[in-house]
């Protein structure tokens, strides 16, 4: 079983990468083979280049651009499509995703690998794996605040025919260390009780 796991906060004490890694350990100790795990940093990641825009306007692979975009977006959905589980840690950055899982999301999402437009609409090709999200979020997401991340990264990955989206969300984490344990408390055992009850992985 190959395991993809996405960081996209730098933080040394990052709080979205300390709840994947708390799903990637429950996600391994219930598995039934010893995981193959590779972590992809993305806060680094570029964006798209101009040769990629261009490439994705004519609807067709220019293979022959010289675009560091396109070989790089091959190698990413390469590293996507070989993964049988996706974990991805998360902070909410001004209601939605940081951007650089934006750029990831704009190399993987492309037309003719991860998804074909038809005149209904867009229609994923990829096989449907489980993706859990891991977020943090500095305020609560109890309606006070726009919450653009969850729903959009479920729209992002149907686009490209992955529905099996799991949330796992720290909400709060800027509001005293009494609350934040409560929250870990609580996530820890939403997270237990998933993998102890899903026997498929
Ligand atoms: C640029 C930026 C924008 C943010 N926007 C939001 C926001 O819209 N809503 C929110 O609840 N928290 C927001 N936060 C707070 C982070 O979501 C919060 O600190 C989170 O726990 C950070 O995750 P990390 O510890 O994994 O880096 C923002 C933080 C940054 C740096």
């Amino acid at each position: 079983m190959n395991i993809l796991l996405i960081r996209t906060s730098n933080r040394a004490l990052s709080i979205s990468n300390k709840l994947a890694d708390k799903v990637l350990q429950t996600c391994q100790e219930t598995a039934h083979t010893v995981p193959n795990v590779q972590i992809l940093n993305v806060y680094d990641l570029p964006h798209i280049d101009k040769d990629y825009a261009e490439s994705l306007r004519s609807r067709h692979d220019n293979d022959d651009a010289n675009s560091a975009s396109l070989l790089l977006s091959d190698a990413l959905i390469q590293q996507l499509v070989s993964a049988d589980v996706v974990i991805i840690a998360t902070p909410m950055h001004n209601f939605t995703v940081p951007s650089c899982l934006k750029a990831w999301i704009d190399h993987v999402v492309r037309i003719g690998k991860t998804f074909t437009a038809t005149p209904e609409g867009k229609i994923g090709t990829l096989i449907d794996r489980p993706v859990y999200i891991a977020v943090s979020a500095g305020g609560l997401l109890d309606g006070r605040q726009p919450d653009f991340l969850q729903n959009y990264l479920q729209t992002i990955f149907e686009t490209i025919g992955i529905n099996s989206l799991k949330f796992f969300v720290i909400q709060g984490s800027v509001m005293g260390e009494n609350h934040l344990e409560q929250e870990w408390l609580s996530i820890k055992q939403k997270i237990d009780a998933h993998f102890h009850q899903n026997k498929s992985l």
